[in-house]
């Protein structure tokens, strides 16, 4: 597996090296959030779903499908991926907007619900963390892959206002987007991502509830802030 990043420190929530981790569902604006927390604090920012959305990327290209569990497990243990500023790597190559398609982000939280993947990308995701901290976002952060995060945010929106985000997100990208479809889509994949047996997207009981659909995202970036501000000098 090629990656730009050492070992993984612990624990997570180490005063030295803190975790966030900003769990929600699709297009909750999380995204936009963690990588502006990250940015303030000048600290890592791992993007977990992209991995989700370029494993199902490479199972295209490679001919896996998406029924195969133990092919997905495979693919993902020997991921040839690299991150550098907003670009993502596979297999030598930038992968542009490929992986920001609706089409992959369904195909993503299909092969997320097997276990093995999510096994097969557990210590990927933890590699990410270095100090001075690191700002994870996804659906598990706080639940499975860093459990001591220092902070844990379970940041949501209406299922209204996120399908609304989405499709100005799509838009300004020039891609073709229909408003009626992204809602649909986002319910099932809520619906997808909530239901599954392992590390379903949920709230865990000690994070704090961010509901964004009447805050900008300043006003989210800021209100994160502050709740770390107050765990930090506890
Ligand atoms: O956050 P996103 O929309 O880019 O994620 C795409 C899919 O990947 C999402 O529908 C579910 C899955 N995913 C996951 O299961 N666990 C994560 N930590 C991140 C994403």
């Amino acid at each position: 597996m090629m990656m730009t990043n050492p070992s993984p420190l612990t624990p997570h929530a180490s005063p030295e090296s803190p975790v966030i981790a900003i769990d929600g569902p699709s297009a909750s604006g999380k995204g936009t959030v963690a990588q502006l927390v990250a940015q303030a604090l000048g600290f890592h920012y791992l993007d977990s779903g992209a991995l989700y959305r370029l494993l199902a990327l490479a199972a295209g290209r490679h001919g896996v499908s998406f029924d195969d569990e133990e092919g997905l497990a495979r693919l993902a243990e020997g991921l040839a991926i690299r991150f550098e500023g907003s670009e993502v790597w596979l297999d030598g190559e930038p992968v542009g907007d490929a992986i920001r398609t609706e089409e992959c982000g369904n195909g993503a939280s299909r092969i997320a619900a097997y276990p093995r993947v999510r096994a097969a990308l557990l210590d990927l995701q933890r590699a990410f963390h270095k100090a001075p901290g690191l700002v994870a976002d996804g659906r598990d952060m706080g639940s499975v892959v860093f459990p001591g995060a220092m902070l844990k945010i379970f940041l949501t929106a209406s299922a209204e206002v996120r399908a609304d985000r989405r499709y100005k997100q799509l838009m300004e990208k020039g891609m073709h987007a229909n408003i009626n479809q992204i809602l649909h889509d986002i319910r099932q994949r809520d619906e997808r991502d909530s239901a599954r047996s392992v590390a379903p997207l949920q709230k865990c009981a000690d994070a704090s509830l961010l509901d964004t659909s009447s805050l900008t995202i300043v006003e989210a970036v800021d209100e994160v802030l502050a709740r770390f501000k107050q765990v930090r000098v506890r």
